[in-house]
């Protein structure tokens, strides 16, 4: 699909009320894909994402061999996935002379998680590329690491898509993440499934551990203690340090994908600027290494409540939040890997608040879908609002609101998303160019939206 962003929606002033169950989450409909793929036996997969992105990973593992049977769900935007498995050393590929292609779309996850596992197939060859923002993403922050396992990889000018590799022998390593980052962390664990030998990963910060609690339900020995690291110097949460031994297979059995708190949090940010709000969000993913948005919306001064309910590999719940009195915050690096997809909106919330808001450490927001701080600052200041662009984040001031406007996408979906919730809080409604670009995670959303206007 386009992620150029035709299209173009207005949103108008209004209050959000009500309850809204969301899509499943992107991050474990990706990892669910790979991991059935590579694993013995059935996997049944409830409630798997129905967007561009998971469906993209849905094509990939079957170019690879995988047999992929869906069937309704009864929640909305996702589908029942069967996945029959080529187990851990059977993914189909091309010849060196004439690799097998794959399409990854938009999807950076599946860009970056899914040559951990081919790069350790016993043969074949693949040629990964996806969409233009695709091509101006890195990938060489997983080449580094394939490569020092004995993989036989070569992207574009060292660096880019496409990427094209070949399976062979790999052996364990022990890798420092340069960036706190859970996509290279996720490859090189994937990676280390084939590897002869145990691979460690060690993180500055904790980043989002979905690749190893799914592995550990597919019966991978994989272990991980804090380092300690860092807490002296800066004030930084301990790091982590993630031990994988090489399993006989994989099988993952079955897996339930929680709703996606980064999709929740349009409507969720949005009941706590616009007025009269009060939203209720239902059945979505509370695991520590998503919930950062969480603890930057207390010290905001946010009204919402939390109630965690089942605490199965992925701990799920509920949060409820209504309009509130906001205070400008800091938001500094050990947060930044927690909320990473959410700091486009705490920009947002920012022009609300009172006094300035500031997120630094975040340069990776520059590799993201777009380059999210200039288009987060292009299109906050494009409604209004006080914002400055920073090398390594951004700074609001809170003037109380927004105009509000016309913006553009920049064909990135959370900035799509972000447009819509500001057009509810503004004050005289948004126009968002290229709103077609939520199709990559949240197809449902327009909808929902609507659904929770009053
Ligand atoms: C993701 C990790 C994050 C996030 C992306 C999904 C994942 O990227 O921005 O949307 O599923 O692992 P990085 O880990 O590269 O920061």
């Amino acid at each position: 699909m386009s992620t150029d962003g035709s299209r173009t929606a207005r949103f108008e002033p209004g209050s959000l009320r009500g309850e809204l169950s969301p899509p499943p989450d992107k991050s474990i409909s990706h990892r669910a894909a790979i991991v059935g793929a590579m694993s013995t036996g059935k996997v049944e997969v409830r409630r798997y994402l129905e967007s561009a992105d998971t469906r993209s990973t849905l094509r990939a593992i079957e170019a690879l061999g995988a047999h992929v049977e869906e069937s309704e769900s009864p929640l909305g935007g996702a589908i029942d996935v069967s996945i029959e498995g080529v187990g851990l050393r059977g993914a189909r590929g091309g010849e060196p002379s004439e690799p097998l292609s794959i399409d990854v779309g938009n999807a950076g996850t599946l860009m970056r998680l899914l040559p951990g596992w081919l790069a350790g197939q016993p043969a074949g060859s693949w040629s990964l590329a996806g969409d233009d923002s695709i091509a101006r993403r890195p990938v060489d922050r997983i080449t580094r690491p394939l490569g020092a396992m004995g993989a036989e990889l070569e992207a574009r000018d060292g660096r880019l898509p496409p990427l094209v590799l070949s399976g062979t022998a790999l052996r364990g390593i022990r890798y420092e993440l340069p960036v706190a980052s859970a996509q290279v962390k996720s490859c090189v664990l994937l990676a280390g499934l084939t590897a002869e030998g145990p691979t460690t990963v060690v993180e500055p910060v904790p980043t989002r551990d979905h690749t190893e609690r799914m592995l550990r339900g597919a019966g991978v020995r994989v272990t991980a203690r804090e380092t300690g690291t860092g807490i002296a110097a800066s004030g930084r949460l301990p790091g982590r340090e993630i031990v994988l031994e090489p399993p006989e297979r994989v099988e993952l059995g079955a897996a339930d994908v929680p709703g996606d708190l980064s999709s929740a949090a349009f409507a969720l940010c949005g009941a706590l600027i616009a007025r009269r709000s009060d939203v209720v969000i239902e059945d979505v993913g509370l695991n520590p290494t998503r919930v950062g948005l969480l603890g930057i919306l207390n010290r905001m001064g946010a009204v919402i409540e939390v109630v965690e309910s089942v605490a199965g590999p992925e701990p799920i719940g509920r949060i409820r939040a209504r309009t509130s009195a906001l205070r400008g915050v800091r938001v500094g690096a050990s947060e930044v890997a927690l909320a990473i997809d959410e700091l486009p909106l705490i920009a947002l919330l920012g022009c609300f608040a009172e006094g300035a808001t500031v997120v630094s450490g975040a340069e990776e927001l520059r590799h993201k879908e777009s380059d999210r701080i200039d288009t987060v600052v292009e299109a906050i200041g494009a409604l209004g609002g006080r914002i400055e662009a920073r090398p390594d984040g951004f700074k609001v001031e809170g003037t109380g609101g927004i105009d509000g406007g016309t913006m553009r996408s920049s064909g990135d979906h959370r900035l799509a998303m972000l447009g819509a919730v500001a057009g509810m809080a503004s004050r005289d409604g948004v126009e968002v160019v290229g709103m077609d670009a939520c199709e990559v995670s949240y197809p449902g959303f327009e909808s929902d939206l609507a659904a929770l206007v009053a």
